[in-house]
């Protein structure tokens, strides 16, 4: 399974790349907000750092547009996918970037026949959005399920990246389920490593090693 990170936060992109955590990156206009940085210049900055695929959100909503957008982004590292919304325009521009060779993510999936959509028209990734699902009662796991299930029965080579990720169990869930990929904020990805059993034992440890003045250095 890769593992993008979900931000245009570049100290955190580089703490989890140093240690081999990143496949690639995403971002979106909120998180280009967030980071209070130019779309350009910081989208650069990642594509210089990260080897994978960088996903850079287009903010048209006609096709034309999202396409000479997708143009000028790619314009801007080899490793560009461009990301486009999951709207009839978005599925033209899709279409027409990838028949060019191009990277495209699909965002804002919301369901399986979206994401049926999205696979006919070439998108290299299809982005479900799991904790916005959840955050209306509905249940964001089934959907990468179901999606799985579909693109696998019929061989589409799109790849499931499942998105909107905000606990370490839609991360687990993920994985067993069999998304290609997930994306997650820094500190979801982080938050993996914890384990209280872990604490207590190195607790335990530590203080043997108080008692017993144990040296190596
Ligand atoms: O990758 C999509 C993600 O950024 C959306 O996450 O938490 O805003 O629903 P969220």
């Amino acid at each position: 399974m890769k593992f993008f990170v979900d931000t245009a936060e570049i100290d955190a992109i580089a703490e989890l790349n140093d240690l081999g955590m990143v496949d690639g990156v995403t971002t979106n206009p909120s998180l280009i907000k967030k980071s209070g940085r130019d779309i350009i210049e910081v989208t650069k900055e990642i594509c210089d750092l990260v080897a994978g695929p960088v996903s850079a959100e287009v903010t048209a909503v006609d096709a034309d547009t999202m396409i000479a957008e997708g143009r000028k982004l790619l314009e801007i590292a080899e490793n560009i996918t461009v990301k486009v919304p999951l709207t009839w325009d978005g599925l033209k521009a899709c279409k027409t970037l990838s028949d060019d060779g191009h990277k495209v993510n699909v965002t804002l999936c919301f369901s399986a026949n979206q994401a049926l959509l999205a696979a006919k028209a070439g998108a290299t990734f299809i982005s479900p959005f799991i904790g916005r699902l959840d955050d209306i009662n509905l249940d964001g796991m089934e959907l990468i399920e179901d999606i799985r299930t579909i693109y696998d029965n019929f061989g589409f080579e799109t790849e499931i990246l499942a998105a909107s990720i905000r606990s370490v169990n839609h991360i687990l869930d993920s994985a067993r389920i069999g998304a290609d990929v997930i994306t997650a904020p820094p500190a979801v990805i982080k938050a993996m490593v914890n384990h209280p059993l872990t604490d207590k034992g190195l607790d335990a440890f530590l203080a043997d090693i108080k008692a017993a003045d144990i040296k190596i250095l």
